[in-house]
């Protein structure tokens, strides 16, 4: 049997950007000979019980993970605070912002309670086209004055993915 290190992939993106960051981890790990398992789709993927390492990822909306990807670490909970290898980021903060603002999603604060073994959040900015916005979503870019492009750092996506394939078989 190959002993190869496994990796899940596990994201949801809404308009694509987040895709673009899951897929360039995937291809990271993948370049430093780990076998990674993707799924952009929460409600289908599989648990993450028995893989070396564990990365979950969501475009950020209204301060939160999207619904989906909240849903999928409560219905796997258990696996993943027992999973000591286990990496998380948000795809959020365009324009001139860097951070997301205070509060964490719900849904990190749940991971990374005292004791959790989660090695990581990254908050990493995202892209914005308000061509591609409902009319709600339109308004509330507005009122915030976010600024229409792709400010996707892919060396820092890159870095972060190198260190999570440093991680595993630690
Ligand atoms: C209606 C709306 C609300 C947003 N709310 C937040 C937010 O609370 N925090 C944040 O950092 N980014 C926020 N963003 C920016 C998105 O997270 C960013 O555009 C991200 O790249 C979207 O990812 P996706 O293309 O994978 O859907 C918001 C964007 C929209 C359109």
């Amino acid at each position: 049997m190959s002993n190869k290190k496994r990796a899940l992939v596990v994201y949801k993106s809404k308009y694509g950007s987040t895709d673009g960051i899951a897929k360039t981890i995937t291809k990271t790990l993948r370049g430093t000979g780990v076998t990674v398992m993707v799924s952009s789709d929460p409600d289908t993927a599989p648990s993450p019980k028995n893989f070396d390492v564990v990365v979950l990822g969501s475009a950020v909306y209204s301060s939160q993970w999207r619904q989906a990807m909240h849903a999928y670490c409560l219905a796997h909970y258990d696996d993943l605070v027992d999973n000591a290898n286990v990496w998380l980021f948000s795809t959020g903060p365009v324009g001139k912002y860097d951070q997301l603002s205070t509060e964490y999603p719900d849904t990190v604060e749940m991971l990374m309670r005292e004791g959790s073994p989660v090695r990581d959040h990254a908050v990493f900015k995202g892209a914005l086209d308000s061509k591609k916005l409902n009319v709600f979503e339109r308004a509330v870019t507005k009122i915030v004055r976010a600024e229409d492009g792709d400010y996707r750092n892919w060396e820092n996506i890159k870095a972060w993915a190198q260190r999570i394939a440093g991680s595993v078989g630690e």
